[in-house]
């Protein structure tokens, strides 16, 4: 696909410097990717509309004035990109800072999930200090829903949106949603209730797109404790 948009029969964007095709429909992230850019995310998963909440991987394109999320960007015929310059990456950090200052950890167990360990990845390439914006933190935990399967740990929560998305996008469930605004946030179930007794099936589906740890499987918890 590539070397034909490159023999001028498709669109092509210029990636720090670099020529690439793409078909028209593709995010800027996804072209970025495929050409081996390592543009960060929190939000994104590929399975899912993109939300462009968490900004993580903003690029600078000539001829605007601030830069822009690559999930949300369509690619366009003859856009220059820049995916890594001093500014962009400032701004990563000071966002990861943002995030990380919030969250009571970090560092979290990865058998949490396949996802869990994004944040502390990003926290750590990017040496992100997390006190730099201590405060207030949004989110609580939900001591008190005792499902037997999914560790709600809200804690930990980003409001990356991640497992609500996923509930609706791939299970067709929409068994979690969002309360509030802002600071306020709070994924929740409908009424503020317990998950077993909203419209989840337990699918596990949320645990392993969080990119926090927030969510986990409490029988693989469970299992590790008690030494397999
Ligand atoms: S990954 Fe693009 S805004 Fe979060």
């Amino acid at each position: 696909m590539q070397s034909e948009n490159l023999n001028g029969r498709g669109p092509t964007i210029t990636l720090d410097g670099e020529e690439v095709g793409f078909v028209p429909g593709e995010s800027v992230y996804e072209v970025a990717t495929r050409a081996g850019k390592a543009v960060p995310t929190l939000c994104y998963d590929p399975r899912l509309e993109a939300f462009g909440s968490c900004r993580l991987c903003v690029v600078e394109v000539a001829g605007q004035r601030v830069p822009v999320a690559s999930c949300t960007t369509l690619a366009a015929d003859g856009m220059e990109v820049t995916t890594a310059s001093a500014d962009i990456e400032r701004l990563r950090r000071t966002l990861l800072e943002l995030v990380a200052s919030e969250n009571r950890e970090v560092k979290v167990d990865p058998l949490r999930g396949i996802a869990s360990q994004e944040l502390t990845t990003l926290v750590e390439r990017y040496g992100a200090c997390r006190g730099r914006f201590d405060g207030a933190q949004s989110g609580r935990t939900r001591a008190d829903d005792g499902n037997p399967f999914i560790l709600r740990d809200y804690d930990l929560c980003i409001s990356c949106y991640r497992c609500v998305r996923v509930c609706a996008e791939q299970e067709g469930d929409y068994a979690i949603s969002v309360a509030n605004r802002g600071f306020a946030t709070q994924i929740t179930v409908e009424f503020g209730g317990h998950l077993r007794d909203s419209a989840c099936t337990f699918c596990g589906q949320c645990v392993q797109t969080c990119p926090t740890g927030a969510l986990a499987d409490k029988k693989a918890l469970r299992f590790a404790e008690n030494g397999g």
